[in-house]
């Protein structure tokens, strides 16, 4: 057990609800492959959390059902290894929903009610008045997907800060009144500011499918094109001799979070780092589809890889479902250990217990 709390160990999951998109690639994936070729953790799990998704698309399983292969293949694309990190699907773990049920005894509704991600979340989907108990709790069942793979790091963007302390509070308060069982666990934010938060082309905070402001992996060069010179900056940079503004430039916020020096020699000579295109940019006389041209550069050259990779991968979709298949039968065997754990340390675990068998027989001989 000691041993055990040493190890390294990642979890982490998105909710299979749509293709993914660059805002993921540098929130979150593009570091799951960088931690996986590290070597510095003994197991890696990532999840596709369908039975998380399905609780604010009820009414829309095949939605879920459709994208799973499709997170799935844009794991794969981005170069997470099955054969280094263990893929799985949520809703066929079954210990993770006894886990959240016996969690759910130590949180408070108004716990939950102060959730920062559950309270933006509910204002976005109207859900107000007739809010689903499985939504509701869904930072509940995130903190059993978490402590299911005794997990010590979480890779995630900085909207899930708030799941994570959740679990935090969960383990803590298991850990007291049960004695020492779950591992308490860290997550690993973005490196950089601009990753943290991927703004839409558009320029509004977030980057999501039902505001159509998304740039996917696997876009086509062309639409990768259109997207980028589409894309908000800065609305009183009119012409190329104003001075423009950095702030809320959602041209240089990619090139924050996507550009290396190295793309400069190859793309846009005329500077030597994104420093001084920047300063030109504030200085004056540097127009913005020059900025954007070389925006459009620098993800074709990132995701055209990607790209590629996914077509072929797409040839195969067999093999797809087998990686998912052998990475939940692993991740199965992990979490029935841990709910093993879990009920021994509640002492709900009866038939194994030969001492409370002894026990309740003693009650009555005596
Ligand atoms: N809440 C995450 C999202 O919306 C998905 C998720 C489910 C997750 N379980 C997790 C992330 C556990 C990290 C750890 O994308």
């Amino acid at each position: 057990m000691s041993e055990k709390r040493k190890e390294k160990i990642i979890l982490t999951g998105d909710r299979p609800t749509g293709r993914l998109h660059v805002g993921h690639y540098v929130g979150s994936l593009r570091r799951r492959v960088e931690l996986q070729e590290s070597g510095e953790y003994e197991k890696i799990f990532i999840m596709i959390a369908d039975a998380q998704a399905l609780t604010d698309n009820a009414e829309d399983p095949e939605k879920v059902r459709q994208n799973i292969v499709e997170v799935a293949l844009d794991y794969l694309s981005c170069g997470i290894d099955p054969e280094k990190t263990t893929i799985l699907i949520q809703s066929q773990i079954p210990a993770l929903f006894e886990l959240t049920c016996y969690y759910m005894n130590l949180v408070t509704v108004s716990r939950l009610q102060r959730n920062p991600t559950v309270k933006a979340e509910l204002q976005m989907r109207n859900f107000e008045t007739s809010i689903p108990v499985g939504f509701f709790a869904y930072p509940i069942s995130q903190a059993a997907d978490i402590t299911a793979f005794d997990a010590t790091t979480v890779p995630a963007g900085e909207d899930q800060m708030p799941m994570l302390e959740q679990t935090r509070e969960i383990v803590h308060k298991f850990n007291s009144v049960y004695g020492e069982t779950l591992v308490d666990p860290d997550i690993l934010l973005p490196e950089s500011k601009a990753c943290l938060r991927l703004p839409g082309i558009d320029g509004k905070a977030k980057m999501s499918k039902s505001l159509g402001n998304c740039i996917y992996l696997a876009e086509e060069p062309d639409d990768i094109q259109k997207k980028v010179m589409s894309m908000f900056t800065d609305p009183n940079h009119l012409k190329v001799s104003d001075p423009g503004s950095l702030e809320g430039n959602t041209v240089f916020t990619y090139l924050d979070a996507f550009c290396r020096d190295e793309h400069f020699p190859a793309f846009c000579p005329d500077y030597a780092n994104l420093d001084e295109m920047k300063e030109h940019y504030q200085r004056g006389g540097l127009g913005d589809v020059k900025v954007k041209r070389f925006l459009n550069e620098v993800l074709q050259a990132q995701l055209k890889p990607i790209r590629e990779k996914r077509h072929e991968l797409e040839k195969d979709i067999p093999y797809i479902y087998e990686v998912l298949k052998k990475g939940t039968e692993r991740a199965n065997e992990a979490a029935g250990r841990t709910l093993q754990r879990v009920k021994d340390s509640m002492r709900i675990s009866y038939f194994e217990d030969a001492a409370l068998i002894r026990e309740q027989e003693e009650k009555y001989r005596s």
